[in-house]
């Protein structure tokens, strides 16, 4: 069993092949793209957990994940033809159905490409992200978002952040940072109430129930699904839009990066839907003309520039946050860290997630999460 450098605890940290937090995270279906970004006929390569795949869509509009590479002599498979609902190798033409089964090769005989299967991944898709399952045997059945499906606008974002996805799963239930990492951000603008949250966390069926409570009562309710999916009231972009029901997947690209994937609804219609859609075309086109998130963070943690100049950026808590976690290191050093009363969600989660990688590794029963009808966050505000 590997274990978190000499703590003696499970590592919950590395998620490549054969890891016991991988085996845990590809029990689960996981975002790997956004819908939008991939056109019909057109294959990309992803790399979700250490493992790299090609993602393709047919001209059905159905999206795959197969192997990365060629079963031939290697080659990346996305850099070759999308036919109907088939790829083609771009080096000798073995071609290659949704399920990974091999059903031509120009320069062979026909019962050669019988013999050949790569390996696929069922997906689906959702709200404008693809998923995909990479565990063994059937996928479970694809969970129900039902707080998604209000009436309002829905807003799809991802976004890539150069340290462990744990981190990021830390970071969405630690309600003190807010004060301190966006203090300058549109949560000011917005009336986040300002003063240090008292937490308290609690074990659901879910996952985590965290509530940040103030000095006028008001606690702000986030809630945390199992094994990796943030459920937060998150703050608007405009003040007129009203707070957003945030959902937000961390997906281990390797064990120093991950990806978020969010999809957000906005309880807006008619006119205000369509402001809202435009005031959201201009910020996605000053931000296009700007150096990327990711970019700024390095020159910040690198002492180039400060964070404190570039309040006024649009993706300004972005930026914060990748600064923050960044700065904790590729992976944090949870070994010689000092944990205090505030950080009882946190420990909470690495129980959480401990208990169940034990009961993984010792081929024990593992806990069934279930989520209620509808999950309720709020802001405190
Ligand atoms: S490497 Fe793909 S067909 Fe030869
Ligand atoms: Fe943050």
């Amino acid at each position: 069993m590997t274990t978190n450098s000499d703590s003696g605890e499970i590592d919950f940290v590395h998620t490549g092949p054969g890891t016991i937090a991988g085996k845990y995270l590809r029990r689960f279906w996981q975002p790997v793209f956004v819908s939008a970004q991939l056109q019909t006929g057109y294959a990309v390569p992803i790399r979700i957990m250490g493992e790299d795949f090609t993602l393709y869509r047919g001209a059905s509009g159905a999206a795959y994940v197969v192997d990365f590479r060629c079963a031939h002599r290697g080659t990346q498979l996305s850099v070759g033809w999308v036919e109907e609902d088939c790829l083609r190798c771009f080096y000798h033409g073995w071609k290659y159905d949704g399920s990974g089964q091999c059903v031509e090769q120009p320069a062979e005989d026909a019962a050669f490409a019988a013999k050949v299967k790569i390996r696929s991944c069922p997906t689906h898709e959702f709200l404008g992200l693809i998923f995909a399952y990479f565990g063994d045997g059937a996928a479970p059945p694809f969970p129900d978002y039902p707080e998604l499906s209000e009436q309002g606008e829905i807003d799809v974002g991802s976004y890539i952040r150069h340290c462990n996805y744990f981190g990021t799963l830390e970071n969405g239930i630690d309600q003190v940072h807010v004060p301190f990492t966006h203090a300058k951000s549109g949560f000011t603008k917005f009336g986040l109430n300002w003063d240090i949250p008292v937490i308290s966390a609690g074990e659901t069926d879910y996952g985590i129930a965290m509530y940040g409570t103030r000095t006028d009562g008001k606690a702000r309710i986030n809630h945390y699904l199992m094994p990796n999916i943030l459920y937060i009231k998150g703050s608007p972009e405009s003040a007129r839009e009203g707070w957003r029901e945030a959902f937000a997947w961390r997906v281990p690209v390797d064990d120093v990066s991950h990806r978020s994937f969010n999809i957000a609804l906005i309880h807006v219609s008619g006119d205000a839907a369509e402001r809202f859609r435009e005031r959201q075309r201009r910020q996605e086109e000053i931000v296009a003309n700007l150096p990327s998130s990711n970019e700024m963070a390095a020159r910040v943690l690198a002492g180039q520039i400060s964070v404190h100049d570039i309040e006024e950026r649009p993706d300004i808590v972005n930026i914060q946050d990748h600064v923050a976690q960044e700065g904790q290191g590729a992976i944090a050093d949870r070994v010689n860290e000092r944990l205090g009363r505030s950080d009882v969600a946190i420990i909470l989660m690495r129980q959480i997630w401990q208990r169940e990688l034990a009961a993984l590794a010792a081929g024990q029963a593992l806990k069934q999460w279930s989520r209620p009808e509808k999950l309720v966050a709020t802001s405190g505000v």
